[in-house]
């Protein structure tokens, strides 16, 4: 893992170096040209700095503790925060989101980590979503558990893809980081839980995330519920 990331900051550090190395050496008898040249490579400097800061913020996600901060919450207000966190970017696609979610079951979670992990599958469900089409967060309880269903009307994933876009760097996207689900699916493990995806190829995708409605280690007395 460690050596695919390194390979992508060396690729945007060393592009970061070449248009550095363009503006410092840059000469000619037209300034105007000159200028128009150097902006474009602070621009182009801009860019892997992006590159370099989006993998950065990922990955110091990615290796945060994973101790649990086990509290008990209404489920249906842990994914209206989800929910209204990626409202900016629906509106921005002309997407609209829908919560489905009964008010009364709590479920007990660290619920930093299952919110960032809600969002990461909730963005991905946007980024895939035709613009006009609306995606769909369910939460449901069943048997001890709790489900959260995101589904997008988006063109699906591939059959032979559907193993490898849970591992880290796994991306499709020109700006992806690949880390998003890799994610979800650690902290949702975490939990006691699981991930899983259906699709079909062209009509869309649901991720369901399933949680333990009460995980391993709450009750030991040490929590107090909020
Ligand atoms: N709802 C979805 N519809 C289609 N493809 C998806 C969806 N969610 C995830 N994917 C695929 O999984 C890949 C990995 O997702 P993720 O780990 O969040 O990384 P990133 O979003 O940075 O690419 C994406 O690049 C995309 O190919
Ligand atoms: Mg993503």
């Amino acid at each position: 893992m460690s050596s695919v990331v390194s390979h992508q900051m060396l690729q945007q550090i060393g592009l970061i170096g070449i248009h550095a190395d363009l503006i410092r050496h840059a000469d000619g008898d037209d300034l105007a040209a000159a200028v128009a040249q150097a902006k474009s490579n602070a621009a182009a400097i801009e860019e892997a700095l992006g590159g370099v800061n989006r993998v950065l913020r990922d990955l110091l996600v990615f290796s945060r503790d994973l101790r649990l901060n086990l509290y008990e919450h209404r489920l249906a207000d842990v994914l209206a925060e989800c929910v209204e966190e990626c409202q900016a970017q629906a509106a921005e696609r002309a997407v609209t989101l829908r919560l489905e979610c009964p008010a009364e079951p709590t479920v007990v979670l660290d619920k930093l980590k299952m919110k960032q992990a809600v969002v990461n599958v909730l963005r991905n469900a946007i980024e895939a979503s035709p613009p006009g089409s609306w995606v769909v967060v369910r939460g449901s309880t069943r048997d001890g558990w709790a489900e959260v269903a995101i589904t997008d009307r988006g063109p699906g994933i591939p059959e032979p893809d559907r193993n490898a876009i849970f591992t880290p760097f796994f991306t499709t996207k020109e700006q992806g980081t690949g880390l998003g689900l890799a994610i979800a699916r650690e902290f949702t493990e975490a939990h006691g839980g699981r991930i899983t995806v259906e699709s079909e190829e062209g009509t869309g995708a649901t991720f369901v995330l399933h949680l333990p409605l009460r995980p391993a280690g709450w009750g030991s007395g040490q929590h107090a519920a909020r």
